[in-house]
C-alpha cells in the first residue's frame, strides 16, 4: 500500500488552512449578523469538512450538497445534484468544501448552480488537488494538496463507497487493492 498523505500531515495542513479562512471571514464580514455558510459536498469531504470547521474560530453555519457523478474510478461526466442544501445563501459568503477536484466538471456544475442563489462571495476549499486531470477551468481558491494523477482513497475518498474510513490517504491499486 502507497500511503500518500499521513494522519498527522492532513491534520496539520487543515490547521493552516482553517487559519487562512479565518482571517479571510475577519476581513469581508459585513458585520456580526453576517454568518458564512459552509458547505459539505458528500460524501468525500465528510471528515476534511469536520476536522476543518472544528479549527474555524468565527461563526459559521453549515449545510450540505450531494452531488454524484462517478462509477469506479472513471468519471461518466454526467454530474447530478441529489440533495440540495437548505440554507438560504443569498448575499452570504459561502465556502465549497470539497475532499478532491480533478476534472473539475463536479464543482463547475455546483458552482453555476449556486451561483444562481446570488451568494455575495463564493470560495472553493479542497482538500486535494489533481490539477493534471482538470477539463474544467476552475480556481480552488484554498487548496491543501496537489497530488500526481492517481486514484487514492481513505480521509472520505472511495473506491465504488469503499476505504472511507481509512484515517489516512493512500494509492488505490486494483490488483492489490490496500
Ligand atoms: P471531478 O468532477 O473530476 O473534479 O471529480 C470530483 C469528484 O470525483 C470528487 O469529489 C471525488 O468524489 C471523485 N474523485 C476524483 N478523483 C478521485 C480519487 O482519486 N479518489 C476518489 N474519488 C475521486
Ligand atoms: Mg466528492
Amino acid at each position: 500500500m502507497k500511503v500518500l498523505l499521513t494522519e498527522n500531515q492532513i491534520q496539520s495542513k487543515i490547521k493552516e488552512l482553517a487559519k487562512s479562512i479565518d482571517d479571510f471571514l475577519l476581513k469581508n464580514k459585513k458585520n456580526e449578523n453576517d454568518i458564512p455558510v459552509f458547505i459539505s459536498v458528500l460524501t468525500g469531504s465528510i471528515f476534511f469538512f469536520s476536522d476543518l470547521i472544528k479549527n474555524i474560530k468565527s461563526d459559521i453555519i453549515v449545510d450540505y450538497l450531494k452531488v454524484s457523478s462517478y462509477s469506479g474510478d472513471t468519471t461518466t461526466y454526467n454530474v447530478k445534484i441529489l440533495k440540495d442544501i437548505e440554507i438560504d445563501i443569498n448575499d452570504k459568503i459561502v465556502f465549497i468544501i470539497e475532499d478532491i477536484v480533478d476534472t473539475g466538471l463536479t464543482l463547475k456544475k455546483i458552482i453555476e448552480f449556486l451561483k444562481d442563489r446570488k451568494p455575495r462571495i463564493l470560495k472553493i476549499c479542497s482538500l486535494l488537488d489533481k490539477p493534471s486531470k482538470r477539463l474544467a477551468k476552475i480556481k480552488v481558491d484554498y487548496k491543501g494538496f496537489e497530488i500526481p494523477p492517481e486514484f487514492v482513497v481513505g480521509y472520505g475518498l472511495d473506491y465504488n463507497e469503499l476505504y472511507r474510513n481509512i484515517p489516512y490517504i493512500f494509492v488505490y491499486e486494483q490488483q492489490n487493492s490496500k
